[in-house]
């Protein structure tokens, strides 16, 4: 583990959400969305968790529902001890400031009339960590400072700004309440890749200056694998895969991470043919297959697979995965990502 303090600042427990789906004139529920079925992790102190998987497989659900911004249906959620699902409107209140979002298009989530000063200072007067307005605008220039920007932009506007700027602006915002830990919700998913990286640096800094702790959620693996510690690989709801990431990339154990692998694009003469395509669509998670989620697109299938769901169990130290067949894991190629990863530690 690369750092000291090992108790969970965020504790997750067989976390569950499922969304009814209402029909009728007098509306009734018909059934649910299982969009969260039984996801554990854990998070320490300036420690990143990346969170991946294909679009619909539960990932803002469970950003949401650790936040409480959406009530879960079972489970539980702790936070530095604290139970968050237990918690009243006033601690909720304090916690707010203590854990914050950041969004994918932080043009949807700032306000078109609000200048910057007054998107990034309102949460600081919310929280009540200013006191007069003079020390509002200071230490929102200072904030626009350390997150690249001119100090001299707080009277603009958010169309003013490119997407890399306003995503700046959402980290800035972010920042303004001091926060220990941060869901970065498919933050750079819409940038360019140079500005991707760009961002991805920022927050790399500002964890370190900050402590903070980062549950950092994207569909893509290449683009968590910087940032992240640690990744745990999503479907349907529920978590296949959890690794250090290196260990992750390098010994991929669930087939359909091995999948996910197989689709990073790698700089280098194609050598061999490694990609594992996977069969049809994420099915839907109103009914999703019995026993393994996976199975119907699963290379190695059997019928044991459609009777029960897989464990998630440790099968190397910190390695947890979830799939009845690992020892049959060697069939599928070692994606190319997966080899420069090896070689790379030697
Ligand atoms: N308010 C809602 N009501 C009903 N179903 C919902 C609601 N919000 C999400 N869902 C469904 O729950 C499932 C999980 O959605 P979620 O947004 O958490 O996935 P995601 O992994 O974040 O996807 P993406 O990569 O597209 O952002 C999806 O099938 C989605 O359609
Ligand atoms: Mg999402």
């Amino acid at each position: 583990m690369k750092h000291g303090d090992t108790r969970p600042l965020v504790e997750v427990k067989h976390l569950q959400k499922f969304y009814p789906i209402r029909k009728g004139l007098i509306p009734h529920v018909v059934g649910n969305v299982q969009a969260v079925n039984d996801v554990s992790f854990s998070l320490t102190r300036r420690e990143t968790l990346g969170l991946v998987g294909e679009s619909g497989c539960g990932k803002t659900t469970v950003g949401r529902c650790v936040l409480r911004l959406i009530e879960p249906t079972g489970g539980q959620v702790s936070f530095d001890g604290a139970d968050v699902l237990a918690m009243s409107a006033g601690g909720l209140r304090t916690l707010r400031r203590r854990m914050q979002i950041i969004f994918q298009d932080p043009y949807s989530s700032l306000n078109p009339r609000h200048t910057v000063a007054e998107t990034v200072g309102d949460a600081m007067r919310l929280h009540r960590l200013v006191t007069s307005r003079a020390a509002c605008r200071d230490r929102v220039a200072q904030l626009l400072e350390r997150v690249g920007l001119n100090r001299n932009y707080v009277n603009r506007y958010p169309h003013e700004f490119s997407g890399g700027q306003r995503q700046r602006i959402g980290i800035a915002r972010a920042l303004a309440v001091e926060p220990e830990f941060i869901v970065c919700d498919e933050a750079v998913s819409a940038l360019d890749v140079s500005i991707q990286a760009q961002i991805l640096n920022l927050l790399s800094d500002l964890q370190r200056e900050m402590n903070l702790a980062y549950l950092f959620i994207a569909h893509d693996l290449a683009v968590v694998r910087h940032i992240s510690d640690r990744i745990a690989v999503m479907y349907l709801g529920q978590i296949v895969e959890e690794a250090e990431t290196d260990d992750l990339f390098a010994h991929p154990l669930h087939p359909y991470t091995r999948a996910l692998l197989s689709a990073i694009p790698v700089p280098v003469p194609k050598r061999v043919r490694t990609h594992i395509p996977l069969k049809g669509d994420v099915p839907s998670p109103i009914n999703p297959p019995s026993g393994c989620h996976f199975r119907t697109r699963c290379p190695l299938a059997t019928a044991e697979c459609a009777d029960s769901r897989p464990p998630l169990v440790e099968i190397r130290p910190g390695h947890r995965a979830a799939c009845f067949h690992i020892d049959r894991i060697e069939e599928l190629p070692l994606p190319l990502a997966s080899k420069l990863t090896e070689e790379a530690e030697g």
